[in-house]
């Protein structure tokens, strides 16, 4: 099944579909069909056509799935040397580099997004597995002096069953994001993928099985957030819940996590600032904003979703980056435009209702606006680059996370007024600064309300640098070895000698 990217997009059109798709859970270590017959379409956004079927799930198949991870972390797993762990991650690293063409494929299909956006995706994911398997063998507690007459360590131990909801905007990496932790401190896990976007993760699951990982210590169950991922955050023996979708539903997961007192990882999206001061490097930061906003059709949780621009600069920069956003070519993601599809039709409906309004409050729409379709099927999901100038303070494009390819201007008077609209929303994801002075990107990285501080330039970082945002944007860190911290529990052991 190694075939090459050519070979597999000329198959997926030539048949409409791709052979040996997965379409059932991966429960246990082997691949199982619901307990109920549901079934689900995959659908691919590129031409608005399902593709395929997935099995769908309800709470037996949840049942199934935490039992069987409750059993693996009494099982091999849990007596695994450390470095055999970490060799079973490095070994999933080089299966996911191995697959990547059709894992890369299979997530353009699913997702939408273009091909060079899902190769960069499964690059990730690789690189998060083989970051995580380096510490999988370091993870050590302390000792503690308490005087001659006694002996205290810390030791970290894995916290048990953890529960992985994953939305559909980047299926594979999110799921990795924490997988890879969760798995290193010797977690087990059942992940639900978004009922939009299943593929990626069964395949992921099935790579991981295929290096050596025991059954039961990753399971997939697909379905509905209803059935699945609302019996799944309240299973009794789900000691951890690793969220990444919209706030609404975080607070239900928060909720019913809370009920078996069970820990939640938070990542709720935002309305993320590019803040650009007079004297950056204006060609630098046309480019940089461009891509903050457009990338993966705007479907980002930490997308430079604001431009919050000096006015002495304003008119200049939005009319170059008007004209950038019209230069961009849409399409279907296999045939790797500028920019991908819009994942689901619900989205694609979301979006073109926030520009209506926007439109009918007499908004200057400087590129873009509309729904469009793939210019050579005539078919899919699309949206255009869209630029929103000069909007107040309490518009709803200000306040409110759209997750689309549609960047809201604001206009600052100067550096203190900047920082002053960047705070005033709910969200505190991401902010990104341009300027030549180190004091003033020194100060606004101080006092920017945000989890994630870009200097100079828009998603700087990779799996090493922690992410996570404050207020509406959730809590709890991924990636880095702060990640890590929801998957382990510190037990103190004291000892009079
Ligand atoms: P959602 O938050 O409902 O879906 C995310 C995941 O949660 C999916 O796997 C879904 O099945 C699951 N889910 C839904 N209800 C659940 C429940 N009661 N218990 C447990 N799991 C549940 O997001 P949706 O409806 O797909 O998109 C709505 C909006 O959310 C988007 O327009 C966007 O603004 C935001 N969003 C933010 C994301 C981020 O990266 N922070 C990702 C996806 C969506
Ligand atoms: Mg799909």
């Amino acid at each position: 099944m190694n075939q090459t990217t050519d070979a597999l997009i000329h198959e997926y059109f030539s048949t409409g579909t791709l052979a040996y798709l997965p379409d059932s859970h991966f429960i246990d270590g082997s691949w199982r069909a619901s307990a109920g017959r549901e079934t689900l379409e995959v659908f691919d956004p590129g031409l608005g056509k399902a593709f395929t079927t997935v099995a769908a799930g309800d709470e037996e198949d949840v049942d199934a799935a935490v039992s069987a991870a409750d059993a693996a972390t009494r099982g091999p797993w849990r007596k695994m040397l450390p470095a055999d762990r970490s060799r079973i991650l490095l070994r999933a690293a080089e299966a996911i580099r191995s697959n990547a063409a059709r894992l890369a494929v299979i997530e353009t299909l699913d997702n939408g997004k273009t091909l060079a956006e899902a190769q960069s995706d499964v690059r990730n994911t690789a690189r998060i597995f083989e970051y995580y398997a380096g510490i999988a063998d370091k993870l050590q507690g302390e000792t503690i002096p308490l005087g001659a007459d006694h002996f205290a360590c810390t030791q970290l131990e894995p916290v048990g069953v953890t529960a992985h909801i994953i939305p559909w905007n980047y299926p594979i990496s999110t799921a990795a994001r924490g997988l890879a932790p969760a798995l290193a401190a010797g977690c087990t896990a059942v992940l639900k993928p978004a009922e939009q976007t299943p593929l990626s993760a069964l395949l992921l699951a099935g790579l991981l099985h295929q290096a050596g990982l025991p059954p039961g210590v990753c399971n997939v169950v697909n379905g509905t957030g209803s059935q699945v991922g609302s019996a799944l955050t309240s299973h009794p023996k789900v000691r951890h819940v690793t969220f990444t979708g919209s706030v609404n539903t975080g607070i239900h997961v928060m909720q019913a996590a809370a009920r078996n007192i069970a820990s939640v990882t938070l990542e709720l999206g935002g309305k993320s600032p590019a803040i650009v001061l007079a004297d950056a490097d204006l060609d630098a930061a046309v480019e940089d904003v461009l891509w903050a906003i457009y990338s993966n059709a705007g479907q980002i949780c930490s997308a430079g979703s604001r431009l919050i621009i000096e006015r002495s600069v304003h008119e200049h920069f939005v009319e170059r980056l008007a004209e950038r956003a019209r230069q961009l070519r849409f399409g279907h993601g296999l045939r790797n435009p500028d920019i991908g599809a819009i994942t689901t039709p619900e989205q694609l409906q979301k979006i073109d209702a926030y520009v209506d309004g926007a439109r009918s409050r007499g908004v200057r729409i400087a590129a873009g606006g509309r729904r469009v379709c793939d210019p050579a099927s005539d078919a899919g999901w699309f949206f255009q680059p869209t630029l929103l100038d000069n909007l107040p303070i309490h518009d709803p494009l200000v306040q409110e996370e759209v997750f689309g390819p549609v960047l809201s201007v604001q206009v600052a008077d100067n550096v203190e007024h900047a920082l002053e609209l960047a705070n005033a929303t709910p969200f505190g994801l991401a902010a990104g600064i341009y300027t030549r002075d180190f004091s003033h990107a020194m100060r606004l990285a101080r006092d920017l309300d945000a989890g994630q501080i870009y200097i100079n330039e828009y998603f700087a970082g990779g799996v090493e640098t922690p992410f996570g945002g404050n207020k509406r944007s959730g809590f709890g860190r991924e990636k880095g070895l702060e990640g890590l911290r929801a998957y382990y529990a510190v037990k103190t052991v004291t000892a009079r000698i």
